[in-house]
């Protein structure tokens, strides 16, 4: 396998197509497929068409795992909930641009809370929108599907948002590490790594697969980096 990217893999399974029933098993099974993160869908029903699960819910699972919850914030006004998810657990944050008027100000209350941040951009939005934030990420979430729901097809023109992402990251020398989120599963691994991912979402391809161990050594296997 060739190294290029010089971040470690990270393979964060959401339990956004977990059983709901039985989330602390579900993120059990995350950590024994031996995953890296447990990516947390937060949805408002404003900024996306769905409803998931807020900060009581974080908490409740925070009981049955130490790995690292990696909470991707979906709601308009993040700034109203930063506190009580991290109070409930979350050791990354990641706010939308576009849910964010005062995106620099979000990034650093987030920051002063002590947890890692980050910042997600829907698959229209430019990557200018970074300019003047990306040197105070610790990452840069690409949504490879519209945010809203699990089980959505890959959309493959995010690809090159992703190439520029990551050479504007090298030639600014910082360590932001890119995670992509929708659609992922075996068979695209290679491309958004080879592209410069290094943090992987995958919902519906983790739920599917019956063998979860089986599903995560494939995607290190298939993985660029
Ligand atoms: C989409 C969510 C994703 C989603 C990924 O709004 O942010 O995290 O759960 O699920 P799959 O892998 O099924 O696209
Ligand atoms: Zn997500």
């Amino acid at each position: 396998m060739k190294r290029e990217n010089e971040l470690k893999l990270k393979l964060a399974p959401s339990i956004l197509s977990a059983d709901f029933s039985r989330l602390g098993d579900e993120v059990k099974r995350i950590e024994n497929a031996g995953a890296d993160y447990v990516h947390i869908d937060v949805m408002d029903g404003h900024f996306v068409p769905n409803i998931t699960f807020g900060p009581p819910v974080v908490k409740a699972i925070r009981k049955t795992t130490d790995m690292i919850f990696d909470v991707h914030l979906m709601i308009k006004k993040p700034e109203q909930y930063l506190e009580a998810f991290v109070d409930a657990g979350a050791d990354i944050i990641t706010v939308h641009s576009e849910a964010c008027t005062h995106l620099h100000r979000i990034v650093h209350q987030i920051k002063e809370l002590g947890v890692k941040v980050g910042v997600s951009l829907n698959p229209a939005t430019p990557l200018e929108v970074l300019d003047y934030v990306l040197a105070d990420l610790d990452m840069v979430l690409l949504m490879t599907v519209n945010p809203g729901f699990g089980g959505q097809k890959y959309i493959k023109a995010v690809e090159k948002k992703i190439r520029l992402l990551k050479q504007a990251i090298h030639d600014s020398g910082y360590a932001t590490e890119i995670e992509v989120d929708g659609g992922i599963d075996t068979n695209n691994i290679g491309d958004v790594t080879k592209a410069g991912a290094n943090v992987i979402v995958s919902g519906s391809a983790f739920f599917a697969a019956e063998d979860s161990r089986g599903f995560i050594d494939k995607m290190r296997e298939n993985a660029y980096i």
